[in-house]
Parts: structure tokens; C-alpha cells; sequence
């Protein structure tokens, strides 16, 4: 999508992080903005700041409900007509450092409903409303996470991720046959420092875990060092810059940390070999191997 000026952006999960800094971003580019975050009084802070820049309105969504990410279409059809860039990147991490077995089903359904499900729910609710005017871009952010795979985080979160990359592969190849002004990309991030390590705090009620699962040495400590490797990460506005510059030359794959590509390549390699899995990069960072 070559211009962006006069054009509406929506994103989810904007009232913070790489959300936040693409509403910003978006706004900036003379882009009308909704906002849109399960966050109520940051998503207000949000919407107040990114309007000083330029026409924004927000909504409280979350983002594991259908009828919420609707209501995110009709207030944006209410408000500027229709939606033309629409970036799915409402996520949270889950519980580092368990086991895929140790994770409860409450943590397994909480990290695949936001993380999966919204993305999903972003896709049924506002492609048919691009395709049907044709003039429009979908970032679905994934992360370095949905190509690679490893034991810190959560089998959760990377499991949701590999599938937010093939989801986006997917919508490519539809919208390729279509031959639509309708583009994808996918955001897979590294390490980017925003307040993600806060998620538990955004945890609707439906998912908690009462009482709470009793915390391992490893996922204590496996913790401690992603508050360290996020804290270090990129600086949100850096990695809207890269998305901005993908959504404006088509590019589909957005990675923030080139390191990420050897990872990739390990990976396949291992694959086509018929290894065994490798560990990607935020392995590598949070056990400093
Ligand atoms: N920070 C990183 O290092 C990193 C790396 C790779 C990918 N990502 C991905 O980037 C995206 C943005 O995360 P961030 O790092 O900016 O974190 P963040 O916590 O700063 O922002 C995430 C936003 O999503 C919102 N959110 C959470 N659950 C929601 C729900 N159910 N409905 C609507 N909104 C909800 C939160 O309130 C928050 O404002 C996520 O998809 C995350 O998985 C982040």
C-alpha cells in the first residue's frame, strides 16, 4: 500500500509496545487511527496522545472475543468510513519457563485465544471488508517465536506464533490467486522492549488459575532473564518504522533482529536432514548460550 495519507489504520494491542508505536506510526503517516486494547486506562492514554497527531478513536476489545473484534469493524466503518490497514498484534507471553505439560489448561486456552484466536478473529472480521473495497494491508505480528522453537517462554506462545506464520502464508496464498489490492505480512520480532512481561495482568477472568500454579526453579529463573533479554530489546518505534517501511513496499516477512535468519536456517537444516529440533535466538539470549 504505497500511500498511507487520508487511509485508516486499526490496531489491536495499541495501547502499549509495538502496538502502541505503530498507532503512533500510522498516525504520523496522516493515517486515521482506531485503537483498540483489552487495557482500558492505557488504551484512553493512547487514543489521547496518538489524536494529537491526527484523527484516532479507540475501543475496548479483547480480542478473544468474535462480537468485540465486529464491534471494532462497525466503529471504524462508523468513524471514518472503512478500514485500510489493519494490524492484528494484541499478544501476551503466558508463563515462562514450564514444561508444555506443566502448563494448566487455563494457560494453554488464555496464550492460544489472544495470541491465535485474535488473529483469527481479525482476519474473518475485516478481509471481507477490505476485499470488498480492495485497498488494503493485514500485519499479523507473530514472532521470531513462530519460526523457531525452544524452552523458555511458553510451548504456548511458540506454538501460537508457528501459527500466526502459517495462518499469514495462507491468507498470501489466497490473496495471490485473488489478484486483490489486499497485501499480508507477518511481524516476527525479536526481542523488543515493551511491556509484555506484564501480561498476567490482562489476563481476563475466564483464564486465571486459581490458585496459581506454584512456580519451578527453571521458570523462576528462566523469568528473570526475559525480563532482562526484553528489557534490552528494540525500542517499540523502531520496529514500526520496519513495519511501515514493509506495508509501503509489499515486503511479507518483517524480522527486527537479523541474527533470526540463522536460527531459521538451523532449523530447516535440521529438518531436511531429519536432525533433531533446534533452539532459536531467544533461547540462545535468555540462557546465554
Ligand atoms: N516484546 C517482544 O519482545 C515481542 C517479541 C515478539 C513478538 N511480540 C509480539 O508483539 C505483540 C505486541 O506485544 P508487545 O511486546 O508490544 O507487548 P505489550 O504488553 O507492551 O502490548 C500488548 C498489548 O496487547 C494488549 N492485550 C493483551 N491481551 C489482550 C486481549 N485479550 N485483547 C486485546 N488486547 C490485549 C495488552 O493490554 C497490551 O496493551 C504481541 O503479539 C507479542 O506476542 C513481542
Amino acid at each position: 500500500m504505497k500511500e498511507l495519507a487520508g487511509k485508516t489504520a486499526v490496531v489491536t494491542g495499541a495501547a502499549s509496545g509495538i502496538g502502541r508505536a505503530m498507532a503512533e506510526r500510522w498516525a504520523a503517516a496522516g493515517m486515521n487511527v482506531v485503537l483498540a486494547d483489552i487495557d482500558e486506562a492505557a488504551l484512553d492514554v493512547a487514543v489521547a496522545e496518538v489524536s494529537e497527531v491526527g484523527p484516532a478513536t479507540g475501543l475496548r476489545v479483547d480480542v478473544t472475543v468474535a462480537s468485540d473484534v465486529e464491534a471494532l469493524l462497525a466503529l471504524t466503518v462508523d468513524c471514518f468510513d472503512r478500514a485500510h490497514l489493519v494490524c492484528n498484534n494484541a499478544g501476551v507471553a503466558g508463563p515462562a519457563g514450564f514444561a508444555p505439560h506443566e502448563l494448566t489448561v487455563e494457560d494453554w486456552r488464555w496464550v492460544l485465544d489472544v495470541d491465535l484466536w485474535g488473529v483469527i478473529h481479525g482476519i474473518r472480521t475485516f478481509v471481507p471488508h477490505l476485499l470488498e473495497h480492495g485497498d488494503g494491508h493485514i500485519v499479523n505480528t507473530a514472532s521470531q517465536a513462530g519460526l523457531t522453537s525452544g524452552s523458555v517462554i511458553s510451548a504456548a506462545y511458540y506454538a501460537a506464533k508457528h501459527a500466526v506464520v502459517a495462518l499469514s502464508e495462507c491468507q498470501f496464498h489466497d490473496l495471490a490467486t485473488r489478484a486483490t489490492g489486499v497485501n499480508v505480512s507477518v511481524l516476527c520480532p525479536g526481542a523488543v522492549a515493551t511491556n509484555i512481561m506484564y501480561d498476567e495482568t490482562r489476563r481476563p477472568e475466564r483464564f486465571r488459575v486459581v490458585p496459581a500454579p506454584v512456580a519451578t526453579d527453571h521458570s523462576e529463573a528462566v523469568t528473570a532473564a526475559m525480563w532482562d533479554v526484553i528489557a534490552s530489546g528494540r525500542p517499540p518505534r523502531e520496529v514500526a518504522e520496519l513495519v511501515h517501511d514493509a506495508v509501503v513496499n509489499n515486503e511479507f516477512y518483517i524480522y527486527t533482529d537479523p541474527n533470526i535468519v540463522e536460527s531459521v536456517a538451523a532449523r530447516h537444516r535440521a529438518i531436511e536432514q531429519r536432525g533433531f529440533p533446534t533452539t532459536g535466538r531467544m533461547d540462545a539470549d535468555v540462557t546465554g548460550g
